[in-house]
């Protein structure tokens, strides 16, 4: 598709795909071109143009507290939201989640034992569910419950009334219900943790209103989860795969290059969703106002206009410019504690045990919309 079709227009999906790395990153930073809402509809910039997601608000009862989400929101109400957490996610501040997610990483660790073991279900899985529960600052003990939830929200292979499946709007409803209690909690009495920080913001003008502080402490939950659990998976599996495998457990090959290379090579999020705000001329084509764009992330990642042999596995890959985390104002908030939490926690792992196989026969994708793996089996030793 990069070489023969690189923008074009599927009519079965009513959307337009981009695939080369240089158009790709034009439409995830072009705010002012491409919107996030995805109830976007022409017209919306024109009445005083301050607010873009009027349309968000107008399809409320549809959209539920999606149209809330800080990732499918425009400036300025998007400014205005991820200023609220936006220093909470800075590197300096991770520094000082450093000792929480230690303690996390190995008491995951102290549960594994030696010999064949589902490496998702084990750790790729719960370390970034109890850390973002733990940097919000709920109780470890629901992990069980957000894990349903985050189930619910991405396996998107999942038809409603499965088994004891909870279907989306069951679940937005009973995380705002969920959210709604502990940021009044906190109203009332402050901690040292982000859910009083979103309980508190901000003064008269900037407050979040009710649905939009629920709202964040929601992406904030299931954003970074089953993303951080397919980088950490597929980072064995391609560290295996490429043969670097003993190099990363012994530190011959440096890791935080190598996950960079992961999030190029295997980037969990494929594409992300825009609309156009007006007709736009790109690559020859003409992609008209409120027409939906589709941004291949994966594709950009593995284009050879931008690196130079793309399909080559290269753990010092650099630069390494990669699109995995988005760009621009909508940039991954999250990416510094994906790092964190790749650093710890293989490094609680390897320190620990040594991954000696990786069974890689009959690998089943991951039944949500996030690339990876269902399960890795792996050989501790
Ligand atoms: C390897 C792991 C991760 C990957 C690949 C990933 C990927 C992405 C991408 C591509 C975007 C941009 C979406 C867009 O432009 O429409 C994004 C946004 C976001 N991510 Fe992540 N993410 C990861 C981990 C996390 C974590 C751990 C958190 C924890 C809080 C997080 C929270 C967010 C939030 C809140 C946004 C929205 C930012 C905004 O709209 O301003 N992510 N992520």
């Amino acid at each position: 598709m990069r070489d023969e079709n690189p923008i074009r227009y599927d009519p079965d999906r009513g959307v337009w795909d981009v695939f080369r790395y240089d158009d790709v990153k034009r439409v995830v930073r072009e705010y002012e071109l491409f919107s996030s809402s995805t109830n976007f509809q022409p017209g919306d910039d024109v009445a005083g143009g301050q607010d873009a997601n009027l349309s968000a608000e107008k399809n409320e009862s549809e959209s539920g507290l999606f149209g809330e989400m800080l990732v499918k929101t425009d400036p300025p109400k998007h400014d205005r939201i991820r200023s609220v957490v936006a220093e909470h996610f800075q590197a300096d501040a991770l520094q000082s989640y450093r000792p929480r997610v230690e303690t996390i990483a190995n008491e995951l660790v102290d549960d594994l034992k030696r010999g064949r073991v589902d490496l998702v279900d084990a750790f790729s899985y719960p370390l970034p569910v109890d850390v973002i529960a733990g940097v919000i600052g709920v109780p470890r003990e629901e992990r069980a419950t957000f894990k349903r939830w985050s189930d619910a929200l991405t396996d998107v292979a999942s038809e409603p009334g499965d088994g004891d499946d909870l279907t989306q709007p069951e679940v937005m409803m009973q995380m705002g219900e969920y959210f709604q209690k502990r940021l009044a909690d906190r109203r009332e009495s402050p901690r040292d943790d982000l859910l009083s920080a979103i309980a508190t913001a901000g003064d008269a003008e900037s407050a979040l209103s009710d649905r939009e502080a629920v709202s964040l402490c929601i992406i904030l939950l299931i954003a970074g989860n089953i993303t951080t659990t397919n980088l950490l998976t597929n980072a064995v599996w391609s560290f295996h795969e490429h043969g670097i495998l003993d190099d990363v457990q012994t530190g011959a090959v440096p890791l935080r290059p190598a996950v960079e290379e992961v999030l190029r090579y295997r980037s969990p999020l494929h594409s992300v969703d825009r609309v156009a705000r007006r007709d736009i001329e790109l690559g020859g084509e003409t992609i008209e106002a409120g027409d939906y764009v589709v941004a291949w992330l994966g594709s950009a990642n593995r284009d050879g206009r931008h690196f130079d042999s793309p399909d080559e596995f290269d753990p010092t890959r650099r630069p390494n410019d990669h699109l995995a985390f988005g760009q621009g104002i909508h940039y991954c908030l999250g990416a510094p504690l994906a790092h964190l939490e790749a650093d710890i926690g293989f490094s609680a792992l390897f320190d620990r045990f040594e991954i000696t196989d990786v069974d890689t026969n009959d690998l089943q994708r991951s039944p949500s919309g996030v690339y990876g793996l269902e399960e890795l089996v792996v050989t501790l030793a």
